[in-house]
Protein backbone atom coordinates (compact mmCIF):
# COMPACT_ATOMS: atom_id res chain seq x y z
CA UNK A 1 0.00 0.00 0.00
CA UNK A 2 0.89 3.26 -0.89
CA UNK A 3 5.39 4.18 -0.87
CA UNK A 4 8.63 6.18 0.12
CA UNK A 5 11.47 7.22 -1.79
CA UNK A 6 14.36 8.94 -0.51
CA UNK A 7 17.68 9.97 -2.08
CA UNK A 8 20.98 11.60 -0.37
CA UNK A 9 24.27 11.93 -2.82
CA UNK A 10 25.97 13.45 -6.12
CA UNK A 11 22.98 13.53 -8.21
CA UNK A 12 19.67 15.20 -9.24
CA UNK A 13 17.55 13.43 -6.49
CA UNK A 14 14.41 14.68 -8.15
CA UNK A 15 14.42 11.90 -11.06
CA UNK A 16 15.46 9.43 -9.00
CA UNK A 17 12.63 9.76 -6.40
CA UNK A 18 9.88 9.99 -8.98
CA UNK A 19 11.29 7.36 -11.03
CA UNK A 20 11.86 5.06 -7.59
CA UNK A 21 7.81 6.50 -6.80
CA UNK A 22 6.81 5.23 -10.52
CA UNK A 23 8.21 1.64 -9.58
CA UNK A 24 6.13 1.93 -6.57
CA UNK A 25 3.11 2.52 -8.47
CA UNK A 26 1.63 -1.21 -8.69
CA UNK A 27 0.88 -0.63 -4.63
CA UNK A 28 -1.55 1.51 -5.08
CA UNK A 29 -2.32 5.14 -4.05
CA UNK A 30 -4.28 8.27 -4.46
CA UNK A 31 -1.86 11.11 -4.76
CA UNK A 32 1.97 11.75 -4.63
CA UNK A 33 4.51 14.09 -3.47
CA UNK A 34 8.79 15.04 -2.92
CA UNK A 35 10.40 17.33 -0.95
CA UNK A 36 13.69 18.14 -2.09
CA UNK A 37 16.77 20.53 -0.14
CA UNK A 38 18.96 23.20 -2.13
CA UNK A 39 20.50 26.28 -1.36
CA UNK A 40 17.45 28.16 -1.70
CA UNK A 41 15.54 25.84 0.84
CA UNK A 42 12.90 23.01 0.84
CA UNK A 43 11.12 22.48 -2.64
CA UNK A 44 7.58 20.34 -2.05
CA UNK A 45 5.30 19.42 -5.24
CA UNK A 46 2.83 17.50 -4.87
CA UNK A 47 -0.77 16.40 -6.42
CA UNK A 48 -3.84 14.48 -6.38
CA UNK A 49 -3.98 11.67 -8.78
CA UNK A 50 -1.48 9.63 -10.31
CA UNK A 51 2.49 10.50 -10.54
CA UNK A 52 2.07 12.26 -14.10
CA UNK A 53 0.06 14.25 -12.24
CA UNK A 54 2.98 15.41 -10.17
CA UNK A 55 5.53 15.50 -12.67
CA UNK A 56 3.54 17.84 -14.20
CA UNK A 57 4.07 20.41 -11.49
CA UNK A 58 7.31 19.51 -10.74
CA UNK A 59 9.66 22.70 -11.00
CA UNK A 60 12.42 20.67 -13.77
CA UNK A 61 15.01 24.04 -13.05
CA UNK A 62 15.04 23.15 -9.43
CA UNK A 63 17.87 21.02 -8.60
CA UNK A 64 18.67 19.22 -5.36
CA UNK A 65 21.02 15.85 -4.02
CA UNK A 66 18.43 15.41 -1.29
CA UNK A 67 15.01 14.91 -1.14
CA UNK A 68 12.32 12.55 0.03
CA UNK A 69 9.07 10.89 -2.24
CA UNK A 70 5.55 9.52 -1.05
CA UNK A 71 2.42 8.05 -2.84
CA UNK A 72 -0.16 8.32 -0.27
CA UNK A 73 -2.76 5.65 0.08
CA UNK A 74 -5.68 7.81 2.22
CA UNK A 75 -6.53 6.72 5.14
CA UNK A 76 -7.39 9.69 7.37
CA UNK A 77 -8.38 12.70 5.56
CA UNK A 78 -9.95 12.44 1.15
CA UNK A 79 -7.07 12.21 -1.18
CA UNK A 80 -6.19 16.02 -1.71
CA UNK A 81 -3.47 18.17 -2.52
CA UNK A 82 -3.54 19.55 0.90
CA UNK A 83 -3.48 16.05 2.26
CA UNK A 84 -1.03 14.56 -0.15
CA UNK A 85 3.03 13.84 1.52
CA UNK A 86 4.91 15.95 2.08
CA UNK A 87 3.65 17.46 5.34
CA UNK A 88 5.61 20.26 7.33
CA UNK A 89 5.72 21.10 10.76
CA UNK A 90 4.45 24.99 11.83
CA UNK A 91 7.44 27.20 11.01
CA UNK A 92 8.52 24.83 7.76
CA UNK A 93 11.52 23.65 9.63
CA UNK A 94 10.43 19.44 9.19
CA UNK A 95 9.55 18.00 6.29
CA UNK A 96 8.14 14.12 6.67
CA UNK A 97 6.46 11.64 4.95
CA UNK A 98 4.45 8.36 6.44
CA UNK A 99 3.24 5.59 5.56
CA UNK A 100 1.02 3.87 7.40
CA UNK A 101 -1.88 4.73 10.51
CA UNK A 102 -1.47 6.62 13.87
CA UNK A 103 -4.31 5.12 16.13
CA UNK A 104 -3.50 7.58 18.79
CA UNK A 105 -3.02 11.25 16.68
CA UNK A 106 -6.37 12.05 18.66
CA UNK A 107 -4.85 11.73 22.05
CA UNK A 108 -1.46 13.43 20.94
CA UNK A 109 -3.36 16.17 19.74
CA UNK A 110 -4.98 16.83 22.63
CA UNK A 111 -1.98 16.57 24.68
CA UNK A 112 0.51 17.78 23.21
CA UNK A 113 -0.47 19.94 19.94
CA UNK A 114 -3.61 21.55 20.95
CA UNK A 115 -1.60 25.08 20.53
CA UNK A 116 -1.06 24.18 16.83
CA UNK A 117 -2.58 25.32 13.84
CA UNK A 118 -3.54 21.64 11.34
CA UNK A 119 -3.04 22.50 7.69
CA UNK A 120 -4.23 19.18 6.59
CA UNK A 121 -6.57 16.40 8.06
CA UNK A 122 -3.92 14.05 8.22
CA UNK A 123 -3.00 11.52 11.27
CA UNK A 124 0.38 12.12 9.56
CA UNK A 125 0.93 15.92 10.40
CA UNK A 126 0.43 15.06 14.24
CA UNK A 127 4.21 13.16 13.85
CA UNK A 128 6.12 16.56 11.97
CA UNK A 129 4.49 18.70 14.73
CA UNK A 130 5.19 16.69 17.56
CA UNK A 131 9.08 16.37 16.76
CA UNK A 132 8.88 20.15 16.29
CA UNK A 133 7.47 20.89 19.20
CA UNK A 134 10.29 18.86 20.87
CA UNK A 135 13.17 19.81 18.51
CA UNK A 136 12.77 23.09 20.72
CA UNK A 137 14.64 21.93 23.25
CA UNK A 138 16.27 18.77 22.25
CA UNK A 139 18.45 17.74 19.34
CA UNK A 140 16.67 16.66 16.15
CA UNK A 141 17.35 13.16 16.79
CA UNK A 142 16.28 12.89 20.17
CA UNK A 143 13.14 14.52 19.09
CA UNK A 144 12.46 12.18 16.71
CA UNK A 145 12.86 9.24 19.05
CA UNK A 146 10.96 10.83 21.60
CA UNK A 147 7.88 11.24 18.93
CA UNK A 148 8.20 7.82 17.44
CA UNK A 149 8.14 6.43 21.34
CA UNK A 150 4.58 8.07 22.02
CA UNK A 151 3.12 6.31 18.38
CA UNK A 152 0.88 3.57 18.48
CA UNK A 153 0.12 2.68 15.04
CA UNK A 154 2.52 1.84 12.03
CA UNK A 155 4.97 3.99 10.35
CA UNK A 156 7.68 4.25 7.54
CA UNK A 157 8.56 7.69 8.17
CA UNK A 158 11.40 9.95 5.93
CA UNK A 159 11.94 13.35 7.63
CA UNK A 160 13.91 16.24 6.21
CA UNK A 161 14.89 19.29 8.42
CA UNK A 162 16.09 22.49 7.14
CA UNK A 163 18.65 22.51 10.16
CA UNK A 164 20.57 18.84 9.05
CA UNK A 165 20.68 19.17 5.55
CA UNK A 166 23.16 16.47 4.91
CA UNK A 167 20.43 13.77 6.91
CA UNK A 168 17.50 12.18 5.96
CA UNK A 169 15.71 10.50 9.36
CA UNK A 170 14.45 7.48 8.66
CA UNK A 171 11.59 5.73 10.95
CA UNK A 172 9.85 2.19 10.84
CA UNK A 173 7.03 0.11 12.89
CA UNK A 174 5.22 -2.61 10.57
CA UNK A 175 5.23 -0.66 7.38
CA UNK A 176 8.16 -2.47 5.24
CA UNK A 177 10.61 0.24 4.43
CA UNK A 178 14.47 -0.45 3.44
CA UNK A 179 17.66 1.51 3.41
CA UNK A 180 19.52 0.78 0.29
CA UNK A 181 23.68 1.62 -0.07
CA UNK A 182 25.79 3.14 -3.37
CA UNK A 183 28.77 4.30 -3.56
CA UNK A 184 28.65 7.85 -2.40
CA UNK A 185 24.87 7.73 -2.19
CA UNK A 186 22.41 6.40 0.04
CA UNK A 187 18.54 5.72 -0.55
CA UNK A 188 15.21 4.98 0.90
CA UNK A 189 12.65 2.49 -0.48
CA UNK A 190 9.34 1.19 0.55
CA UNK A 191 10.59 -2.28 -1.44
CA UNK A 192 13.81 -2.86 -3.24
CA UNK A 193 12.11 -2.54 -6.77
CA UNK A 194 12.03 1.20 -6.43
CA UNK A 195 15.56 1.57 -6.23
CA UNK A 196 17.15 -1.61 -7.66
CA UNK A 197 17.98 0.44 -11.03
CA UNK A 198 21.00 2.18 -8.95
CA UNK A 199 21.62 -0.14 -5.98
CA UNK A 200 21.10 -4.06 -5.14
CA UNK A 201 22.07 -3.60 -1.57
CA UNK A 202 19.83 -3.08 1.01
CA UNK A 203 19.82 -2.73 5.24
CA UNK A 204 16.56 -4.05 6.24
CA UNK A 205 14.68 -2.84 9.26
CA UNK A 206 13.09 -3.84 12.04
CA UNK A 207 10.24 -2.56 13.78
CA UNK A 208 10.86 0.40 16.08
CA UNK A 209 14.15 1.65 14.73
CA UNK A 210 15.66 4.59 13.15
CA UNK A 211 18.19 5.12 10.68
CA UNK A 212 20.24 8.81 10.39
CA UNK A 213 21.10 8.56 6.49
CA UNK A 214 23.68 10.29 5.24
CA UNK A 215 25.37 10.49 1.88
CA UNK A 216 28.20 7.81 2.84
CA UNK A 217 27.05 6.62 6.23
CA UNK A 218 23.53 4.90 7.33
CA UNK A 219 23.77 4.45 11.65
CA UNK A 220 20.43 2.60 12.98
CA UNK A 221 19.52 3.28 16.92
CA UNK A 222 16.53 1.11 18.73
CA UNK A 223 13.94 3.63 20.20
CA UNK A 224 15.88 3.95 22.85
CA UNK A 225 19.34 5.33 21.25
CA UNK A 226 20.94 2.07 21.28
CA UNK A 227 22.77 1.72 18.33
CA UNK A 228 22.12 -1.45 16.24
CA UNK A 229 25.07 -3.25 13.54
CA UNK A 230 23.32 -4.84 10.72
CA UNK A 231 25.51 -5.70 7.51
CA UNK A 232 23.00 -5.06 4.17
CA UNK A 233 22.08 -7.87 1.74
CA UNK A 234 22.00 -8.35 -2.04
CA UNK A 235 18.61 -8.28 -3.63
CA UNK A 236 18.34 -10.67 -5.93
CA UNK A 237 15.83 -8.77 -8.40
CA UNK A 238 16.21 -8.39 -12.13
CA UNK A 239 15.00 -5.31 -13.60
CA UNK A 240 13.35 -6.86 -16.20
CA UNK A 241 11.57 -8.56 -14.48
CA UNK A 242 9.95 -5.23 -12.97
CA UNK A 243 9.41 -4.17 -16.61
CA UNK A 244 6.20 -4.59 -18.85
CA UNK A 245 8.45 -5.34 -21.92
CA UNK A 246 5.83 -5.24 -24.77
CA UNK A 247 2.84 -6.57 -23.07
CA UNK A 248 0.23 -3.70 -22.39
CA UNK A 249 -0.24 -5.36 -18.83
CA UNK A 250 1.46 -6.47 -15.91
CA UNK A 251 -1.46 -8.94 -15.32
CA UNK A 252 -1.44 -10.34 -18.76
CA UNK A 253 2.48 -10.68 -18.89
CA UNK A 254 1.88 -12.70 -15.13
CA UNK A 255 -1.06 -14.34 -16.70
CA UNK A 256 1.66 -16.03 -19.39
CA UNK A 257 4.48 -16.11 -16.80
CA UNK A 258 2.64 -18.94 -15.02
CA UNK A 259 3.87 -22.33 -16.59
CA UNK A 260 7.55 -20.55 -16.49
CA UNK A 261 7.00 -20.10 -12.74
CA UNK A 262 5.44 -23.72 -12.33
CA UNK A 263 9.14 -24.95 -13.79
CA UNK A 264 10.33 -22.78 -11.72
CA UNK A 265 9.05 -24.12 -8.98
CA UNK A 266 9.64 -27.35 -9.79
CA UNK A 267 13.29 -26.79 -9.72
CA UNK A 268 13.42 -25.05 -6.71
CA UNK A 269 12.40 -27.92 -4.84
CA UNK A 270 13.05 -30.55 -6.66
CA UNK A 271 16.12 -32.58 -4.83
CA UNK A 272 19.25 -34.58 -5.84
CA UNK A 273 16.41 -37.84 -6.75
CA UNK A 274 14.54 -35.81 -8.85
CA UNK A 275 11.18 -35.31 -6.09
CA UNK A 276 10.07 -32.55 -4.41
CA UNK A 277 11.19 -31.94 -1.17
CA UNK A 278 11.21 -29.54 1.46
CA UNK A 279 13.13 -28.66 4.59
CA UNK A 280 13.15 -31.32 7.18
CA UNK A 281 12.11 -28.85 10.33
CA UNK A 282 9.00 -27.82 8.03
CA UNK A 283 8.37 -31.39 7.72
CA UNK A 284 8.65 -32.27 10.76
CA UNK A 285 6.47 -29.19 12.22
CA UNK A 286 4.05 -30.38 9.78
CA UNK A 287 3.95 -34.00 10.91
CA UNK A 288 4.08 -32.61 14.61
CA UNK A 289 0.89 -30.49 14.07
CA UNK A 290 -2.46 -31.84 14.95
CA UNK A 291 -4.35 -29.48 13.12
CA UNK A 292 -2.94 -27.00 10.62
CA UNK A 293 -4.59 -23.16 10.75
CA UNK A 294 -4.21 -21.28 7.62
CA UNK A 295 -4.41 -17.71 7.81
CA UNK A 296 -4.78 -15.43 4.92
CA UNK A 297 -6.08 -12.87 3.03
CA UNK A 298 -7.99 -12.45 -0.74
CA UNK A 299 -6.47 -14.51 -3.17
CA UNK A 300 -4.08 -16.13 -1.00
CA UNK A 301 -6.84 -16.89 1.21
CA UNK A 302 -8.56 -18.90 -1.44
CA UNK A 303 -5.57 -20.99 -2.01
CA UNK A 304 -5.63 -21.83 1.01
CA UNK A 305 -9.20 -23.18 0.71
CA UNK A 306 -7.10 -25.38 -2.14
CA UNK A 307 -4.49 -25.85 -0.10
CA UNK A 308 -6.47 -27.66 2.65
CA UNK A 309 -7.63 -30.04 0.27
CA UNK A 310 -4.08 -31.00 -0.46
CA UNK A 311 -3.05 -30.73 3.06
CA UNK A 312 -5.90 -33.13 4.34
CA UNK A 313 -6.39 -35.49 1.34
CA UNK A 314 -2.11 -35.66 0.82
CA UNK A 315 -0.90 -35.43 4.54
CA UNK A 316 -3.81 -36.62 6.46
CA UNK A 317 -3.48 -33.44 8.45
CA UNK A 318 -6.92 -31.46 9.46
CA UNK A 319 -6.49 -28.06 8.02
CA UNK A 320 -8.57 -25.14 9.26
CA UNK A 321 -8.59 -21.93 6.70
CA UNK A 322 -9.22 -18.68 8.36
CA UNK A 323 -9.27 -14.91 6.89
CA UNK A 324 -6.88 -13.14 9.18
CA UNK A 325 -9.07 -10.23 9.45
CA UNK A 326 -11.38 -12.31 11.24
CA UNK A 327 -9.13 -14.74 12.98
CA UNK A 328 -7.13 -12.15 15.28
CA UNK A 329 -10.16 -11.22 16.64
CA UNK A 330 -12.24 -14.09 16.76
CA UNK A 331 -9.92 -16.55 17.34
CA UNK A 332 -11.38 -20.48 17.12
CA UNK A 333 -10.79 -22.79 20.27
CA UNK A 334 -6.94 -23.79 19.14
CA UNK A 335 -6.49 -27.91 18.92
CA UNK A 336 -3.73 -29.30 21.36
CA UNK A 337 -0.59 -28.96 18.96
CA UNK A 338 -1.58 -26.34 16.10
CA UNK A 339 0.89 -25.09 13.49
CA UNK A 340 0.30 -21.54 11.26
CA UNK A 341 0.48 -21.41 7.97
CA UNK A 342 0.68 -18.01 6.73
CA UNK A 343 -0.29 -17.51 3.01
CA UNK A 344 0.99 -14.02 1.51
CA UNK A 345 2.45 -13.08 -1.97
CA UNK A 346 3.30 -9.72 -0.49
CA UNK A 347 4.70 -11.05 2.80
CA UNK A 348 3.64 -7.77 4.04
CA UNK A 349 -0.02 -7.71 4.98
CA UNK A 350 -0.75 -6.17 8.32
CA UNK A 351 -4.17 -8.36 8.68
CA UNK A 352 -1.84 -11.58 8.56
CA UNK A 353 0.84 -10.34 10.07
CA UNK A 354 -1.14 -9.00 13.46
CA UNK A 355 -2.25 -12.66 13.79
CA UNK A 356 1.42 -13.71 13.17
CA UNK A 357 2.23 -11.52 15.84
CA UNK A 358 -0.42 -13.14 18.43
CA UNK A 359 0.20 -15.94 17.60
CA UNK A 360 3.70 -16.12 18.02
CA UNK A 361 3.05 -14.27 21.47
CA UNK A 362 0.66 -17.14 22.68
CA UNK A 363 4.44 -19.42 21.54
CA UNK A 364 2.93 -21.40 18.69
CA UNK A 365 5.45 -21.82 15.28
CA UNK A 366 4.48 -20.83 12.16
CA UNK A 367 5.11 -21.31 8.98
CA UNK A 368 5.18 -18.32 5.79
CA UNK A 369 4.62 -19.14 2.28
CA UNK A 370 5.46 -16.07 0.68
CA UNK A 371 6.97 -14.51 -2.69
CA UNK A 372 9.41 -11.88 -1.01
CA UNK A 373 12.02 -13.36 0.70
CA UNK A 374 13.11 -10.67 3.61
CA UNK A 375 9.53 -9.28 4.03
CA UNK A 376 7.80 -9.32 7.57
CA UNK A 377 6.01 -12.14 7.52
CA UNK A 378 8.75 -14.36 6.25
CA UNK A 379 11.29 -12.85 8.50
CA UNK A 380 8.77 -13.25 11.77
CA UNK A 381 7.51 -16.73 11.51
CA UNK A 382 9.86 -19.53 12.32
CA UNK A 383 9.88 -20.83 8.18
CA UNK A 384 9.63 -19.63 5.20
CA UNK A 385 8.43 -21.46 1.59
CA UNK A 386 8.89 -19.57 -1.83
CA UNK A 387 7.12 -18.94 -4.51
CA UNK A 388 9.36 -18.34 -6.63
CA UNK A 389 6.94 -16.48 -8.79
CA UNK A 390 9.04 -13.18 -9.30
CA UNK A 391 7.86 -10.11 -8.41
CA UNK A 392 4.07 -9.31 -8.89
CA UNK A 393 3.24 -6.06 -9.97
CA UNK A 394 -0.02 -6.13 -11.27
CA UNK A 395 -2.77 -5.70 -8.46
CA UNK A 396 -4.81 -8.40 -9.11
CA UNK A 397 -2.91 -11.37 -8.25
CA UNK A 398 -2.80 -14.17 -10.70
CA UNK A 399 0.73 -16.33 -10.93
CA UNK A 400 0.82 -15.69 -7.05
CA UNK A 401 -2.19 -17.84 -6.85
CA UNK A 402 -0.97 -20.68 -8.70
CA UNK A 403 2.59 -20.49 -7.59
CA UNK A 404 1.02 -20.72 -3.68
CA UNK A 405 -1.22 -23.73 -5.09
CA UNK A 406 1.64 -25.41 -6.18
CA UNK A 407 3.39 -24.78 -3.09
CA UNK A 408 0.93 -26.25 -0.78
CA UNK A 409 0.85 -29.08 -3.10
CA UNK A 410 4.69 -29.66 -2.51
CA UNK A 411 3.74 -29.22 1.39
CA UNK A 412 1.40 -31.42 1.24
CA UNK A 413 2.87 -33.94 -0.64
CA UNK A 414 6.36 -33.95 1.04
CA UNK A 415 5.07 -34.02 4.18
CA UNK A 416 2.71 -37.19 3.10
CA UNK A 417 5.48 -39.21 2.27
CA UNK A 418 7.37 -38.24 5.36
CA UNK A 419 4.08 -39.53 7.24
CA UNK A 420 3.27 -42.36 4.39
CA UNK A 421 0.10 -41.25 4.25
CA UNK A 422 0.16 -40.90 0.42
CA UNK A 423 -0.73 -43.01 -2.20
CA UNK A 424 1.39 -43.40 -5.57
CA UNK A 425 1.60 -39.48 -6.58
CA UNK A 426 4.27 -38.40 -8.64
CA UNK A 427 4.43 -34.47 -8.43
CA UNK A 428 6.66 -33.49 -10.63
CA UNK A 429 5.42 -35.73 -13.16
CA UNK A 430 1.46 -34.01 -12.37
CA UNK A 431 2.91 -30.38 -12.36
CA UNK A 432 5.28 -30.98 -15.65
CA UNK A 433 1.66 -31.77 -17.10
CA UNK A 434 -0.08 -28.27 -15.23
CA UNK A 435 2.45 -26.22 -17.15
CA UNK A 436 2.35 -27.86 -20.38
CA UNK A 437 -1.57 -27.54 -19.96
CA UNK A 438 -1.17 -24.20 -18.78
CA UNK A 439 1.12 -23.20 -21.74
CA UNK A 440 -1.83 -24.40 -23.77
CA UNK A 441 -4.44 -21.64 -22.34
CA UNK A 442 -2.18 -19.09 -22.38
CA UNK A 443 -2.03 -19.39 -26.33
CA UNK A 444 -5.82 -19.69 -26.25
CA UNK A 445 -6.13 -16.23 -25.09
CA UNK A 446 -8.80 -15.15 -28.31
CA UNK A 447 -11.15 -17.57 -26.98
CA UNK A 448 -11.58 -16.02 -23.85
CA UNK A 449 -11.36 -12.52 -24.94
CA UNK A 450 -14.03 -13.88 -27.17
CA UNK A 451 -16.36 -14.91 -24.15
CA UNK A 452 -15.43 -12.10 -22.61
CA UNK A 453 -17.20 -10.21 -25.31
CA UNK A 454 -20.34 -12.82 -25.09
CA UNK A 455 -21.15 -13.24 -21.55
CA UNK A 456 -20.10 -9.85 -20.00
CA UNK A 457 -20.64 -6.46 -22.67
CA UNK A 458 -22.78 -4.66 -20.09
CA UNK A 459 -23.01 -7.60 -17.55
CA UNK A 460 -23.77 -5.87 -13.72
CA UNK A 461 -23.39 -9.35 -12.51
CA UNK A 462 -22.27 -12.29 -12.61
CA UNK A 463 -21.74 -15.55 -10.69
CA UNK A 464 -19.40 -18.13 -10.61
CA UNK A 465 -20.65 -21.67 -9.38
CA UNK A 466 -18.28 -24.95 -8.72
CA UNK A 467 -18.51 -27.70 -6.20
CA UNK A 468 -15.77 -29.04 -4.63
CA UNK A 469 -12.70 -27.43 -5.29
CA UNK A 470 -14.11 -25.79 -8.11
CA UNK A 471 -16.15 -23.84 -6.01
CA UNK A 472 -13.26 -22.59 -4.40
CA UNK A 473 -11.96 -21.43 -7.92
CA UNK A 474 -15.37 -19.87 -8.45
CA UNK A 475 -14.60 -18.12 -5.57
CA UNK A 476 -10.99 -16.56 -6.95
CA UNK A 477 -12.50 -15.81 -10.40
CA UNK A 478 -15.76 -13.80 -8.69
CA UNK A 479 -12.73 -11.93 -6.87
CA UNK A 480 -10.57 -11.35 -9.79
CA UNK A 481 -13.43 -10.30 -11.95
CA UNK A 482 -15.05 -7.83 -9.58
CA UNK A 483 -11.54 -6.32 -8.55
CA UNK A 484 -10.34 -5.18 -11.90
CA UNK A 485 -14.04 -4.91 -14.55
CA UNK A 486 -16.40 -3.93 -11.20
CA UNK A 487 -18.56 -6.01 -12.55
CA UNK A 488 -20.22 -7.13 -9.13
CA UNK A 489 -19.56 -11.29 -9.01
CA UNK A 490 -19.77 -14.00 -6.63
CA UNK A 491 -18.60 -17.19 -5.96
CA UNK A 492 -21.40 -19.95 -4.81
CA UNK A 493 -21.35 -23.72 -4.30
CA UNK A 494 -23.21 -25.10 -7.09
CA UNK A 495 -25.73 -26.95 -4.52
CA UNK A 496 -26.42 -23.70 -1.99
CA UNK A 497 -27.93 -21.96 -5.25
CA UNK A 498 -31.64 -22.92 -4.27
CA UNK A 499 -30.67 -21.71 -0.86
CA UNK A 500 -31.28 -18.38 -1.97
CA UNK A 501 -28.97 -17.41 -4.43
CA UNK A 502 -30.80 -18.43 -7.19
CA UNK A 503 -33.44 -15.65 -6.50
CA UNK A 504 -31.12 -13.30 -8.04
CA UNK A 505 -30.91 -15.44 -11.73
CA UNK A 506 -32.94 -13.25 -13.99
CA UNK A 507 -32.82 -13.39 -17.79
CA UNK A 508 -29.73 -13.31 -19.38
CA UNK A 509 -27.76 -13.15 -15.83
CA UNK A 510 -24.08 -14.61 -16.61
CA UNK A 511 -23.27 -17.99 -14.73
CA UNK A 512 -19.75 -19.59 -15.43
CA UNK A 513 -19.78 -22.96 -14.06
CA UNK A 514 -16.52 -25.11 -13.53
CA UNK A 515 -16.67 -28.77 -14.07
CA UNK A 516 -13.52 -30.28 -13.28
CA UNK A 517 -14.31 -33.10 -10.73
CA UNK A 518 -15.36 -36.55 -11.51
CA UNK A 519 -17.47 -36.98 -8.42
CA UNK A 520 -19.84 -34.06 -8.61
CA UNK A 521 -19.75 -33.89 -12.14
CA UNK A 522 -23.04 -34.76 -12.77
CA UNK A 523 -24.60 -32.59 -9.66
CA UNK A 524 -23.00 -29.43 -10.50
CA UNK A 525 -24.75 -29.92 -14.20
CA UNK A 526 -27.82 -30.36 -12.90
CA UNK A 527 -27.01 -27.02 -11.20
CA UNK A 528 -26.69 -25.30 -14.53
CA UNK A 529 -29.22 -27.04 -15.42
CA UNK A 530 -31.50 -25.42 -12.72
CA UNK A 531 -30.44 -21.45 -13.18
CA UNK A 532 -30.80 -22.34 -17.16
CA UNK A 533 -34.46 -22.89 -16.80
CA UNK A 534 -34.14 -19.58 -15.02
CA UNK A 535 -33.03 -17.89 -17.94
CA UNK A 536 -29.25 -17.49 -17.13
CA UNK A 537 -26.59 -17.22 -19.60
CA UNK A 538 -24.68 -20.16 -19.39
CA UNK A 539 -20.77 -21.03 -19.47
CA UNK A 540 -19.69 -24.53 -18.59
CA UNK A 541 -15.66 -24.57 -18.15
CA UNK A 542 -14.99 -28.14 -18.23
CA UNK A 543 -12.18 -30.77 -18.15
CA UNK A 544 -11.27 -32.96 -20.49
CA UNK A 545 -12.90 -36.70 -19.51
CA UNK A 546 -15.94 -35.03 -18.49
CA UNK A 547 -16.84 -32.81 -21.28
CA UNK A 548 -20.47 -32.57 -22.27
CA UNK A 549 -21.58 -31.09 -25.67
CA UNK A 550 -22.88 -27.80 -25.76
CA UNK A 551 -19.80 -27.35 -23.07
CA UNK A 552 -18.05 -23.76 -23.57
CA UNK A 553 -14.58 -24.90 -23.03
CA UNK A 554 -12.70 -27.84 -22.47
CA UNK A 555 -9.91 -27.57 -20.31
CA UNK A 556 -7.01 -30.18 -20.58
CA UNK A 557 -6.60 -32.78 -18.29
CA UNK A 558 -4.58 -32.77 -15.10
CA UNK A 559 -4.70 -34.53 -11.76
CA UNK A 560 -7.70 -33.42 -9.81
CA UNK A 561 -5.96 -32.48 -7.29
CA UNK A 562 -4.25 -29.86 -9.05
CA UNK A 563 -7.26 -28.52 -11.36
CA UNK A 564 -7.33 -24.90 -9.73
CA UNK A 565 -3.64 -24.40 -11.33
CA UNK A 566 -5.55 -24.61 -14.37
CA UNK A 567 -9.20 -23.96 -14.30
CA UNK A 568 -8.49 -20.24 -12.66
CA UNK A 569 -6.53 -19.49 -15.85
CA UNK A 570 -9.70 -19.05 -18.38
CA UNK A 571 -11.35 -17.49 -15.26
CA UNK A 572 -7.80 -14.37 -14.81
CA UNK A 573 -8.17 -13.98 -18.57
CA UNK A 574 -11.79 -13.44 -18.65
CA UNK A 575 -11.77 -10.93 -15.69
CA UNK A 576 -8.72 -8.97 -17.69
CA UNK A 577 -10.41 -9.11 -20.99
CA UNK A 578 -14.25 -8.27 -19.32
CA UNK A 579 -11.75 -5.35 -17.69
CA UNK A 580 -10.05 -3.94 -21.33
CA UNK A 581 -13.05 -3.64 -23.01
CA UNK A 582 -14.63 -1.43 -20.41
CA UNK A 583 -11.94 0.45 -20.69
CA UNK A 584 -10.68 0.24 -17.09
CA UNK A 585 -7.11 0.33 -15.58
CA UNK A 586 -6.43 -2.93 -15.31
CA UNK A 587 -3.26 -3.32 -13.42
CA UNK A 588 -4.50 -0.18 -11.00
CA UNK A 589 -7.92 -0.54 -10.12
CA UNK A 590 -9.78 2.04 -8.03
CA UNK A 591 -9.13 1.95 -4.32
CA UNK A 592 -7.22 -0.82 -4.25
CA UNK A 593 -3.77 -1.14 -3.08
CA UNK A 594 -1.22 -3.79 -3.90
CA UNK A 595 -0.22 -4.64 -0.80
CA UNK A 596 -2.15 -3.82 2.04
CA UNK A 597 0.06 -2.81 5.04
CA UNK A 598 -2.86 -1.44 6.90
CA UNK A 599 -4.98 -3.20 9.43
C1 LIG B 1 -5.70 -10.29 -5.22
O1 LIG B 1 -6.04 -10.13 -6.55
C2 LIG B 1 -5.93 -9.15 -4.36
N1 LIG B 1 -5.42 -7.95 -4.89
C3 LIG B 1 -5.81 -9.36 -2.86
O2 LIG B 1 -6.93 -10.09 -2.51
C4 LIG B 1 -4.56 -10.04 -2.25
O3 LIG B 1 -4.52 -11.38 -2.62
C5 LIG B 1 -4.64 -9.88 -0.72
O4 LIG B 1 -4.61 -8.52 -0.40
C6 LIG B 1 -3.56 -10.63 0.00
O5 LIG B 1 -2.30 -10.14 -0.30
P1 LIG B 1 -1.01 -10.96 0.09
O6 LIG B 1 -1.06 -12.26 -0.62
O7 LIG B 1 0.13 -10.10 -0.38
O8 LIG B 1 -1.03 -11.14 1.58
N1 LIG C 1 -2.28 7.77 7.27
C1 LIG C 1 -1.60 8.62 6.37
C2 LIG C 1 -2.56 9.49 5.56
O1 LIG C 1 -3.73 9.26 5.50
C3 LIG C 1 -0.65 7.89 5.46
C4 LIG C 1 -1.35 7.01 4.47
C5 LIG C 1 -0.37 6.20 3.64
O2 LIG C 1 0.10 5.17 4.16
O3 LIG C 1 -0.12 6.58 2.51
O4 LIG C 1 -2.15 10.43 4.96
Amino acid sequence: MCGITGYIGTNDAKEILLKGLEKLEYRGYDSAGIAVFNQDGVHIFKEKGRIADMRAVVDGTVTAKVGIGHTRWATHGAPSKGNAHPHQSASGRFTLVHNGVIENESELRVEYLQDVKFNSDTDTEVIVQLVEKFAKDMETEEAFMKTLRLLNGSYAIAMLDTEATDTIFVAKNKSPLLVGVGEDFHVVASDAMAMIEITDQFIELMDKEIVIVKKDQADIYNLQGEVIIREPYHAELDVTDIEKGTYPHFMLKEIDEQPLVMRKIIQAYQNADGNLEIDSDIKHAMAAADRIYIVACGTSYHAGLVGKQLIEKLAGIPVEVHLASEFGYNMPLLSAKPLFVFISQSGETADSRAVLVKVKEMGYRALTITNVPGSTLSREADYTLLLHAGPEIAVASTKAYTAQVAVLAILASATGSAKDTIAEFDLVKELGIVANAMEILCDTKEEFELMAIEYLPAAINCFFIGRSIDYFVGLEGALKLKEISYIQAEGFAGGELKHGTIALIEEQTPVIALATQARVNGSIRANVKEVAARGANNCIISMKGLETEGDRFVLPAVHELLTPLVSVIPLQLIAYYAALHRGCDVDKPRNLAKSVTVE
